[in-house]
């Protein structure tokens, strides 16, 4: 039985109006789904100021993280909100794993969650393989970025940390500048900050900006000049060299030129805009390093915050799965 949430955090927001054992992307989630969660990442957030940094609210579950792909911030994050929330954790990665001799996603998440795994954090190069897996286990799935398609509890952690240092997400405009036609991280952006009502621009190359991206909802402009005065926040995404198959613009020099936050830009901004990116950074292209570590720069508050956000979306998927599938010693 899951213990009540007074045994886990102070001010933890009722659960019950979360009822999904996965969350495979933000594009499927209402407003109020978004808000549960970042609430409660914020009643989550008070336990990492303190001595003891763990609450029992996941004591006798286990969580897999099952990485495919690289990450330092997304795998190391949910393995640190898993402990903290007396979770047992078990790492996966592909070269270690049998997917190496030819195995399938779907036959080695099957044996995990035949090994009792409630929970699987999946990062993985195809999108829509959370889905896949979402729709044929019983485990909790947990998207940590699937292809191109979506990051949701990077988008999560973004939206926190604007709603913590400003005050609000509604009525912002957001500005998301580089390679957006790769970015999952600015899929799921897109989602939540339109769901939330923030205005959003997308800037970039028109290789890697589209117009057809306009039919989400979004502004798209390749002139970054045109939104430096304007934006109450820049995120400032990595070029996917991993993803892109050609060249998609002449060279990175160019694309710095263009589109890089220089500091002769960063002094164009608002005094009150905030300077975001979801790591890793390719210092002195999309953004200078001067910038990166400046104090308007929010990136490494970012990373704090997915701590919090992530078990947040640990703590309400696993709730909402014991009440779908009760253990069978119960009543
Ligand atoms: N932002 C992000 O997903 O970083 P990692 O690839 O290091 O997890």
């Amino acid at each position: 039985m899951s213990p009540s949430p007074s045994t886990t955090a102070h001010s933890l927001p009722p659960a019950g109006a979360w009822t999904r054992k996965d969350l495979v992307g933000i594009e499927n989630l209402s407003p109020q789904e978004i808000t549960l969660l970042l609430d409660t990442a914020a009643a989550f957030k008070e336990v990492g100021t303190r001595e003891i940094k763990k609450v029992p609210a996941l004591r006798g579950k286990t969580l897999v993280n099952f990485f495919v792909e690289a990450s330092t911030r997304t795998r190391t994050s949910f393995e640190l909100a898993a402990f903290r929330l007396s979770a047992d954790v078990v790492n996966i990665s592909a070269s270690g794993s049998s997917l190496s001799k030819g195995e399938t996603l779907k036959d080695t998440a099957k044996n995990l969650e035949a090994l009792h795994a409630d929970m699987i954090v999946l990062r993985h190069s195809s999108a829509g393989a959370s889905q896949f897996l979402a729709e044929r286990l019983q485990s909790s799935i947990i998207n940590a970025g699937d292809g191109a398609h979506e990051h949701p509890t990077q988008a999560l952690l973004d939206t926190f940390t604007i709603r913590e240092k400003l005050g609000r997400i509604q009525g912002l405009h957001v500005a998301i500048v580089g390679d957006i036609l790769f970015s999952r991280v600015a899929r799921s952006n897109i989602h939540a900050l339109l769901k939330l009502g923030a205005r959003v621009t997308l800037v970039g190359p028109s290789t890697l900006v589209p117009r057809t991206f306009e039919k989400l909802g979004v502004t798209v402009t390749h002139d970054l000049q045109s939104v430096l005065a304007e934006a109450d926040v820049f995120n400032l995404l990595r070029i996917q060299h991993e993803r892109q198959r050609k060249e998609y613009f002449p060279s990175l020099g160019e694309y710095t030129a263009l589109f890089g936050l220089t500091k002769a830009r960063a002094e164009q901004l608002k005094p009150s805009a905030l300077i975001m990116h979801p790591g890793p950074i390719n210092r002195g292209v999309e953004i200078d390093s001067d910038i990166a570590d400046s104090s308007r720069s929010v990136i490494l508050d970012q990373v704090t915050n997915g701590l919090a956000v992530r078990m947040a979306v640990l703590y309400l998927c696993s709730t909402a799965a014991h009440h779908k599938h009760p253990s069978p010693s119960q009543p």
